[in-house]
């Protein structure tokens, strides 16, 4: 069984010929709402390889929050663990996607979740303690974060920590983590290093498993992947996809390695299958509703 804790939001993404700069308007193509946040996301990216999973998160009883319930329902994930709120609003997300690289700009707005505290969680801990892998992100409060990684390596539950959207993080919170996997901007905003390649994704490695991580695997969009535990490296290369939307290409890598990780796979064939998963999951528009069937990856 694998827990996810985060967020949903609603995506409102707009694609166009370019992500408009600061002070400029453009005549966009497309715009899409649907289902996002890094946590659901997450989720739906193991539902739909086959996984076990609980999603933990917290919504508001407004219509993303119906939004919520239905996307949960449609990709067969429980929702015994969404803590409902009729005061609080679902949050959204403005995603801008340049249509011929598929790369984006994101601002999310948390909404529900934002408030999410170490007392509302509590009732949830006994999920994380029984799972097998727990998986987070940085966009739920901190301290609920940290707190959820702590009891979970105090019951020896294999601990992700995606560490997006990159922010401070008190040294504690390290010595709490398995997988690390920042992508590129990520790692650059961890280590202070700049990263284009797999040579200096290899450096900002070392940086990493020295602040305390067990191992570490860098992203680094169609550049591939750069995996490290401090004795075994691993580089891949990306999946060659036609990308139109890499929105969430990150939340289908993730997935796809909770998953593989959740069936014993070795961690090379674990990385073979998320990178899979994060590719195919860029050649659709939109963030959960992109996540690729066990099908498409077979
Ligand atoms: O990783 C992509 C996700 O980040 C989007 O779905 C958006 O909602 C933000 O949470």
């Amino acid at each position: 069984m694998i827990s996810v804790l985060g967020i949903f939001v609603a995506d409102i993404s707009f694609s166009g010929p370019k992500i408009p700069s600061t002070g400029e308007t453009i005549l966009g193509t497309k715009y899409n709402i649907g289902p996002g946040g890094k946590g659901c996301n997450q989720a739906i990216a193991i539902a739909r390889l086959g996984g076990e999973l609980n999603f933990l998160s917290k919504i508001g009883k407004d219509d993303y929050g119906k939004l919520a319930l239905k996307t949960l329902i449609q990709n067969k994930i429980k929702t015994d663990h969404i803590i409902q709120d009729e005061n609080l609003q679902t949050g959204v997300a403005g995603i801008f996607v340049d249509k011929s690289s598929g790369k984006n700009a994101i601002n999310v707005i948390t909404g529900a979740p934002s408030t999410l505290t170490l007392n509302e969680i509590k009732d949830n801990l006994n999920i994380i303690k029984k799972s097998k892998i727990f998986l987070t992100q940085l966009e739920i409060p901190k301290d609920v974060t940290l707190h959820c990684l702590k009891i979970a390596k105090e019951n020896n539950i294999l601990t992700i920590l995606n560490p997006a959207p990159a922010s401070d993080l008190p040294e504690e919170f390290f010595n709490y983590i398995d997988y690390f996997t920042p992508n590129e901007t990520e790692a650059e905003f961890f280590t202070g290093l700049k990263i284009t390649n797999k040579n200096e994704a290899k450096e900002a490695s070392k940086k990493i498993i020295n602040m305390g991580v067990k191992k570490v695997i860098i992203t680094l969009g169609d550049k591939g992947l750069f995996y490290s535990d401090g004795k075994e490296e691993i580089y891949l290369k990306a999946t060659s996809v036609q990308a139109i939307d890499t929105t969430g290409a990150g939340d289908a890598f993730n997935g796809g390695l909770a998953f593989g990780l959740s069936k014993n796979k070795p961690i090379k064939e674990c990385l073979e299958l998320a990178n899979k998963v994060a590719g195919l999951s860029t050649t659709k528009l939109g963030a959960g509703d992109s996540m690729p069937f066990l099908k498409e990856v077979n």
